[in-house]
């Protein structure tokens, strides 16, 4: 009688640790790859609910498949992205972010999945600035540490432009709609986005500054060559085309 207690007692154990370890390996079986990202750059990555999704989040998704990774997006500001990578807090950085020489002293980045443009959002009436020499003397709102931000502090800031610059794209054009600032210089796709959510405000004509979005990565990291394979393949079978297509209507 004692040994069938035994023999009862140990197969339940077994079960429960059984059961316990499935549960627990389940979820801790698949490796995670964090993004670091600004969630607030429609269509590239933006809440819908409690979820970021987007062209960035969807193919960072597929990469992440193919690569037998679970995908984990921390959002933050996006000029903690790069520390974010450097540091290890992140693995990789994807935010619509531009190839720049600047960000390559830093971090590797990955080969292009896209690219984009700078574009000029004013009002839509009486308009301080109706093409890009304007800026010249222009009060321009921009998002803190973006290419945007950038170019207008070097071309622009010396020749008496003041340059407001703002943690999310969103509040610089929040400031545009209440005439704090003349001008707003973001990406071309966010623009629209901006452009559709709020009345009284246009994207002017001329763009300027063509660019690649990559995504980047730790200096020398094995990641950028398992992350370039995928994403061929991903490029090759129609993947990041359709993903880019489902948020970009035209
Ligand atoms: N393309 C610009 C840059 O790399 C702006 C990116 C902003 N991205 C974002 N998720 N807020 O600087």
């Amino acid at each position: 009688m004692k040994k069938i207690i035994a023999l009862v007692l140990a197969a339940m154990l077994v079960c429960t640790s059984a059961v316990m370890f499935t549960s627990c390996g389940a979820e801790e079986g698949k490796k995670e790859l964090h993004m670091a990202t600004n969630a607030f750059f429609e269509p590239y990555e933006y809440y819908d609910g409690d979820k970021v999704v987007g062209i960035d989040a969807e193919i960072a998704e597929a990469i992440c498949e193919k690569l037998g990774y679970e995908l984990v997006i921390d959002d933050m500001d996006f000029d903690s992205i790069i520390t974010a990578v450097t540091s290890g807090k992140a693995d990789f950085g994807m935010a619509g972010m531009t190839v720049t020489d600047e960000r390559l002293e830093s971090v590797d980045f990955t080969d292009s999945y896209t690219t984009a443009t700078q574009v000029i959002i004013v009002p839509e009436e009486n308009s301080k600035v109706k093409g890009i020499d304007d800026l010249e003397s222009a009060s321009i709102g921009v998002q803190l540490g973006t290419t945007g931000d950038i170019y207008v502090s070097d071309e622009y800031e010396k020749s008496g432009a003041k340059i407001e610059r703002f943690n999310k794209g969103a509040d610089a054009v929040l400031a545009l709609t209440q005439g704090k600032v003349d001008a707003v210089v973001i990406d071309n796709e966010p623009a629209k986005a901006f452009v559709a959510q709020n009345d009284g405000i246009k994207i002017l004509d001329d763009p300027f500054a063509d660019e690649d979005y990559a995504i980047c990565v730790a200096k020398d990291s094995e990641l950028t060559e398992q992350i370039n394979t995928a994403l061929s393949e991903l490029k090759e079978d129609g993947t990041v085309k359709k993903i880019i297509d489902k948020y970009i209507g035209d």
